[in-house]
């Protein structure tokens, strides 16, 4: 079966990673869109506000099928050490059709240790493989290991 990287960004890094897996699987994606709007600074604010109380949003129709893929690659910017909003709600929408789980996110300097424990509570799944990216660190462009490593550890042979 193939894979399929699912994601949230705002403003460019975590898709900028997701396209990078797309590319290294050459497998299928869904990105996510809230139809809460997030831009500027009152996006900015409620962002972070929504996301410290862990609330849902409502997502744009989604286009695939999470039951068709196996991993589910679930991608995420760290928002207030937890996860976006839209990453939350469409794992709360999908999870049951999820089979195995590997999870990327991208952040400003946080560890990541306690987001990736949530999201695999929210899963109800161990992920295979974990990834997490510094903003800065995707600037540059320069973490094509990690991401080999992150696939190494898909066994998707
Ligand atoms: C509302 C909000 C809250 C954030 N909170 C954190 C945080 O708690 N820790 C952190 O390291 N970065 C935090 N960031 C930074 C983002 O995780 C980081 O910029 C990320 O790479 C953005 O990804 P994107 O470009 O895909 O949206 C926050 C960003 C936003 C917008």
């Amino acid at each position: 079966m193939k894979a399929l990287v699912v994601f949230y960004s705002r403003t460019g890094a975590t898709k900028e990673v997701a396209e990078a897996l797309v590319e290294s699987l050459n497998c299928d994606s869904e990105e996510l869109i809230d139809t809460k709007k997030r831009s500027g600074p009152l996006g900015f604010l409620s962002a972070g506000k929504d996301a410290k109380a862990k609330k849902l949003t409502k997502l744009t129709d989604i286009k695939r099928d999470p039951a068709l893929y196996d991993p589910a690659i679930l991608g995420t910017p760290i928002w207030a050490g937890t996860l976006s909003s839209a990453m939350r709600t469409y794992i709360a929408n999908n999870k049951s059709k999820f089979k195995r789980v590997a999870f990327f996110c991208t952040h400003g300097g946080s560890e990541s240790q306690q987001l990736f424990a949530e999201m695999e509570a929210l899963c109800e799944r161990r992920p295979v493989s974990i990834l997490a990216l510094q903003e800065k660190e995707v600037k540059t462009g320069n973490y094509q290991g990690k991401i080999r490593q992150f696939v190494d550890g898909l066994q998707m042979l």
